[in-house]
């Protein structure tokens, strides 16, 4: 049997493992929210599904007013987040996933709430066994 489909907010979705998540969780039947810095680019996949199931909206991780902003919308367009699942990065620091993890914390919403800091990596793996 397979699990239900989940909400999942993905960061730095443009390439690597943030680009492969957002592909395996579509094709798997699961609503995306893909963010990343250039959104335009992610237009040849965003055509391949409807807007129910991938919203692609613009972040920028180190912009903590577009965090929450980003976030927020998201939230809104899809009415929960269950995942989080922060990608962007330019292998030199853990900071951009500090800094989105905490800022969705301080906003009080289900999903921060149930996403603390650092707790990614094993929420994630808990998701997708
Ligand atoms: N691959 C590995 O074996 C490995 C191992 C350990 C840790 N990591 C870390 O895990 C993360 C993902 O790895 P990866 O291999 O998937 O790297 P990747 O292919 O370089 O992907 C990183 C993504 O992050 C985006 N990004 C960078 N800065 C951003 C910002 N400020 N806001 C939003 N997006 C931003 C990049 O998009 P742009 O085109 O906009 O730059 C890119 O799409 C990286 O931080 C990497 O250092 C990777």
């Amino acid at each position: 049997m397979s699990a239900p489909p989940k909400v999942w907010f993905i960061t730095g979705s443009l390439t690597g493992f943030g680009r492969e998540m957002a592909e395996l969780l579509l094709r798997r039947g699961n609503k995306v929210i893909a963010t990343l810095r250039k959104p335009e680019a992610l237009a040849p996949l965003a055509r391949k599904y409807s807007r129910d199931q991938l919203l692609v909206l613009k972040l920028d991780v180190t912009e903590e007013e577009e965090i929450k902003s980003t976030f927020a919308e998201a939230h809104e367009a899809f009415g929960r987040i269950d995942v989080v699942f922060n990608s962007a990065g330019d292998g030199t620091s853990g900071g951009p996933q500090c800094l989105l993890i905490g800022a969705f914390a301080r906003s009080g919403t289900r999903a921060g709430a149930r996403v603390p800091p650092l707790s990614v990596p094993s929420l994630v793996l808990s998701y997708i066994g």
